[in-house]
């Protein structure tokens, strides 16, 4: 009986062993080399060129990261300009198999990023909407996993809080352009402000990546 038990634990534990590399092949990343050299082609024809208070490219990259990090697939962006971090975050989420809704107030920096998204080969991956972020945001359902907050900095607090309960847990909440004053930042006191706010919140883990310029990263851990 008990060796019976014994060859019967073992089947099992065979078979668990072949279900593996499908398992984590579903999880895996999409592979698509075409629309890589297309993304890489656009990034690189308009390097140097982003003028319009775009993400530096340490930034880009970071973005890019943190989604095939944390297999995000509903992310939000509050700024698009002309989309040189859209491109990066849709880039990111082509791969996961998500989507992006990006805002802009802006109508001529919204047609540019249009036009960027289609030569990036990444439209399909991106609903870009020409809005005010203050009224929309309030509007989205969510829920998001992944937001990227990099308009208007005086709203940054309204946004986090509106965005705060459609934003899961185990997501990320981004915000451009923060620095540090405790740490020699010299922004102005609203960004230490909103630093502060973000960093009390006890169900986000925060930390400031200085690598580019500035980019605070909170983890939502529990929902309160
Ligand atoms: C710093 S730029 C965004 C750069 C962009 N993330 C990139 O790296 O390519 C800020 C953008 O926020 C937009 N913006 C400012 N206030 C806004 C609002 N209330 N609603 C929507 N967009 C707004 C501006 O038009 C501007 O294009």
């Amino acid at each position: 009986m008990k060796r019976m038990i014994k060859f019967g634990l073992i089947f099992c534990l065979l078979i668990t062993a072949a279900m593996l590399p499908g398992q984590v092949k579903a999880q895996s990343l999409k592979e698509n080399p075409a629309l890589d050299e297309k993304v890489k082609k656009i990034l690189s024809d308009h390097s140097g060129q982003w003028h319009d208070m775009n993400v530096p490219t340490v930034d880009g990259k970071l973005l890019y990261d943190l989604i095939i990090k944390g297999k995000y697939k509903s992310a939000l962006e509050i700024g698009t300009s002309t989309g040189h971090s859209g491109i990066y975050i849709a880039w990111a989420l082509s791969k996961t198999g998500g989507n992006l809704i990006t805002i802009d107030i802006d109508e001529d920096r919204h047609k540019t990023a249009l036009e960027n998204f289609k030569q990036a080969g990444l439209s399909e991956y991106i609903d870009a909407r020409l809005a005010d972020a203050h009224s929309l945001v309030k509007e989205l359902k969510g829920p998001f996993d992944f937001v990227f907050s990099d308009a208007d900095k005086n709203w940054y607090k309204n946004y986090f809080i509106d965005i705060d309960p459609k934003l899961k847990v185990g997501g990320c909440f981004t915000t451009h352009n923060i620095s540090d004053r405790s740490m020699g930042g010299r922004r102005g006191a609203s960004s230490q402000v909103y630093l502060e706010y973000v960093r009390s919140q006890k169900n986000y883990e925060t930390t400031l990546n200085t690598a580019g310029n500035g980019l605070l990263i909170s983890y939502k851990k529990t929902e309160k």
